[in-house]
Formats: C-alpha cells, structure tokens, sequence
C-alpha cells in the first residue's frame, strides 16, 4: 500500500475541508436541535461531485478513487456528521451498487441523476424484525408477471424522507431463504408507498431516519436488480463498500473530537499551567492520535484493496469495527478533557459523542463485523 496523497487527492481532502468549514459549520448546531436535513448544504455537495464520487463520469458521477472518498468523507464528518451519512449512503449504498450491478437503462434512468447529485437515494434493508438477520426478510415481492407486487415495512431507512429513488430488498420465494431474495428500485410517489414519521434520535439528527410502508406497489419487472435471486448477495456486496463509507465518517468524527479537545487542552489552564502539560490530558490525547491514526490506515487498506478490485469483505468489516470503536471512545474522551464545557451544546463535543454511537450499529453492527472477520479469517 502506498501511502503518498496524490495531488488529486491532497486537492480533494483540501476542498472537502473548506466545504465543510465554510457551509456545513455555520448551523450545524441548530439542525441538530431542530433535527434539520441539510438540504441546501446537500444540493451543494451534490455539485462538488461528492455525492457521486466513484462513478464513472459518463453516469454523472466524479470518477474518483476510494482514498480520495475516505478522505473526503472525514473532512465532512469531521464537522457534521449528519451530512457525511447522506454522503456514504448516496456514494456506497446506491450508486456504487447500480454502478457495479444495474442494467445499462436501470443506470441510465436512475444512476445519473443520483451519481450528480440532482437526487438523492436511500438504501432500504432493515425491517422492525431483520435487521442484523438480513435474510429474514419479511417484505414480500410477489411476481406478478411483468411486475411485482411489493408489500412490507422497512425501519431505520437513512434519507427515508428525502430520498427519490429507494433500493428495496425483498422475499420473493421464501422457500429459496436467502436466494429467493431480489433487490428492487423504487421510486418516491409510485400508488401505495408511504413514507412514515421522521424518527427522534439520539445522534446524525440532522440526518433524515424514517420508517417506509409498501402496500400493493406494483413495481415493474425491469426495475429489479441483476437475476432472480441475486438480491441478498447484492445486498451483501453493497453493505461491504458501505462499510468504508461509514468508518470513514466513524473517522471523521473521532478527529473531529480529537481536534477541539488537542486545542482546548493547549489553552485551558488549570493549577496554573495549560491542561495539556498534565499527564492525566497528554496521555488521553497520545492515545486519541494514535487510535486515530491505526483508524485512517484501516480506511486506507480497506479502499486500496477496493480499487484493486479484491474482495474487501474481510477488510471493510475491520475498519468499521475499529473506526466506530474510536469514535466512541475518543469522542467520550473530548467531552472529558473539555469538564462541564463539554457537556453543553457550544462546544461541539457533546454532539460528536451522541453521533458516534449509530456507527458501531448501522450497515451492520461491531458484533456482524466480528461475526464477518470470523468467518474470513477461519476460511
Ligand atoms: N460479502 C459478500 N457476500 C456475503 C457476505 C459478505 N460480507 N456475507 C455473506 N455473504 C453471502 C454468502 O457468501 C452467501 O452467498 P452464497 O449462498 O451465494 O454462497 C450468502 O451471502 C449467505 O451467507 P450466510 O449464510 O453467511 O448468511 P447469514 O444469514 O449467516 O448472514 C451476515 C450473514 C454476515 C450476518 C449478514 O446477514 C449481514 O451482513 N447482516 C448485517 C446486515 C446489515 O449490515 N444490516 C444493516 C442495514 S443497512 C443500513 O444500516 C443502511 C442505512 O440506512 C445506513
């Protein structure tokens, strides 16, 4: 592995940066009160080409290499971690699974304007019953023929209520279990699809959570995705880049936090020295950097190997294990080395506390990626 930055790519983390320090800082504490998506910030993100970054450009995207989006990705969640899951789902979850799966009208139609950034997807797989048992689907897709008859309720779906176009995995055949399951584009509005409430959260409450309800919708036969069967090894291999996506933003939030506890350790002063030059802090921060640091290599491994084209099932699962583990525990650290200033909203920690936990539960939890790393390293 080579761990020289390009020019490119030094360009693109420096551009990702200013973004996120110029457009997404001012107000990121209100949208998290108010748990308010984005929007304006997103339109933008979506004309920087970071909402397509990996796509090849004659689907609208920005043709760029997976370090470059890591990169990207940190600098976005470094400061608004909200905004950097509408990014991963976007990038990971939707284009980069029709980029690599969908027939060439299913690309042309629905791809193009995702990958530029003019719409936004969302990823639909979790249900209230089968969330890390993914092939428990209980949302059926009847084939009907030339279409299918889809019923079902999907939990927890990011970009739910923003989204216009929707990846539904479904049980077509429940007898075939994890074959008989097929992965459907499903467009906003279409008769009997209904988006519920926004869900309340702990953390990303910027971020748009909502549950989706399918009640007779008659999807067309040319909008499922690959053969019939293919749609929990599609989901499967969507869920191994999106891994990355999301310990990236794990990453972004661990050196966000990092950041604001190194520089309020350097001024706050107490028993009549700089907090820093107390061992009980410099230890905290040597431990930060350093878990950090491990953090941005698995990444980095992890979107090597992707461009390499390997299977990056073993090493995705270790980044995002171990980047949400950072997360945490860093982000819970700044708020200990900032007192009683980092318990309250103005100083940024509190919030980068609350949104790391959703990275060691979503796109599989850290006990999946144990149950993943497992199973690659037993083989
Ligand atoms: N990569 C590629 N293929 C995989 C795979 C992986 N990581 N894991 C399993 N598969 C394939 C297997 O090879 C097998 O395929 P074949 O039959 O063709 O050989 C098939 O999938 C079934 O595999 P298993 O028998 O191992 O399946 P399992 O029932 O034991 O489950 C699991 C495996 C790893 C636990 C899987 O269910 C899983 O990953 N669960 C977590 C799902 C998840 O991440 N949910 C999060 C929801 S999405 C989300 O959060 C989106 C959002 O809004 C942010």
């Amino acid at each position: 592995m080579d761990f020289n930055l390009s020019e490119e790519q030094l360009m693109i983390q420096q551009a990702a940066r200013d973004f996120a320090q110029n457009e997404l800082l001012p107000g990121v504490i209100e949208r998290d009160r108010d748990q308010k998506f984005p929007t304006e910030q997103v339109k933008m993100m979506g004309e920087m080409g970071l909402l397509g970054m990996m796509v090849d450009p004659k689907y609208g995207g920005a043709g760029m290499d997976s370090v470059s989006y890591v990169l990207a990705m940190e600098e976005i969640a470094k400061v608004d971690a909200s905004a950097a899951v509408v990014m991963s789902v976007n990038n990971s979850l939707v284009c980069a699974g029709l980029e690599k799966f969908a027939s060439e009208e299913q690309k042309q139609k629905y791809l193009t304007p995702l990958a530029s950034g003019k719409v936004i997807g969302a990823f639909a797989l979790s249900e209230p019953e089968a969330g890390s048992d993914a092939t428990s689907q209980k949302t059926t897709a009847e084939d009907k023929g030339d279409y299918y008859l889809l019923n079902g309720i999907k939990n927890w779906i990011t970009n739910g209520g923003t989204a216009s176009y929707y990846i539904v995995i479904a049980q077509t055949d429940p007898e075939k279990k994890h074959k008989g399951i097929n992965a459907f584009i499903v467009e906003r509005g279409w008769e009997g699809f209904e988006i519920g409430p926004k869900e309340d959260k702990l953390g990303i409450r910027g971020s748009d959570t909502h549950s989706l309800m399918f009640n007779n919708v008659k999807v067309p036969k040319e909008n499922r995705i690959g053969e019939d069967g293919f749609g929990f090894n599609f989901a499967m291999a969507v869920l191994n880049g999106g891994r990355i996506g999301i310990a990236s933003q794990a990453l972004g939030i661990a050196s966000g936090a990092y950041e604001l506890a190194l520089k309020y350790a350097k001024t706050r002063k107490a028993f009549k020295t700089e907090i820093i030059n107390h061992q009980a802090i410099a230890f905290k921060l040597a431990d930060m950097a350093t878990q950090i640091t491990a953090a941005r290599m698995l990444c980095f491994k992890a979107a090597t190997e992707k461009d390499a084209g390997k299977d990056i099932s073993e090493s995705g699962a270790m980044a995002k294990l171990y980047a949400s583990q950072v997360a945490m525990d860093t982000s819970v650290e700044a708020v200990q080395i900032h007192g009683g200033y980092g318990y309250v909203k103005e100083y940024h920690v509190e919030r980068f506390m609350r949104d790391a936990k959703i990275t060691q539960i979503y796109e599989g939890t850290s006990e999946i990626q144990k149950i993943v790393i497992s199973r690659s390293i037993a083989k």
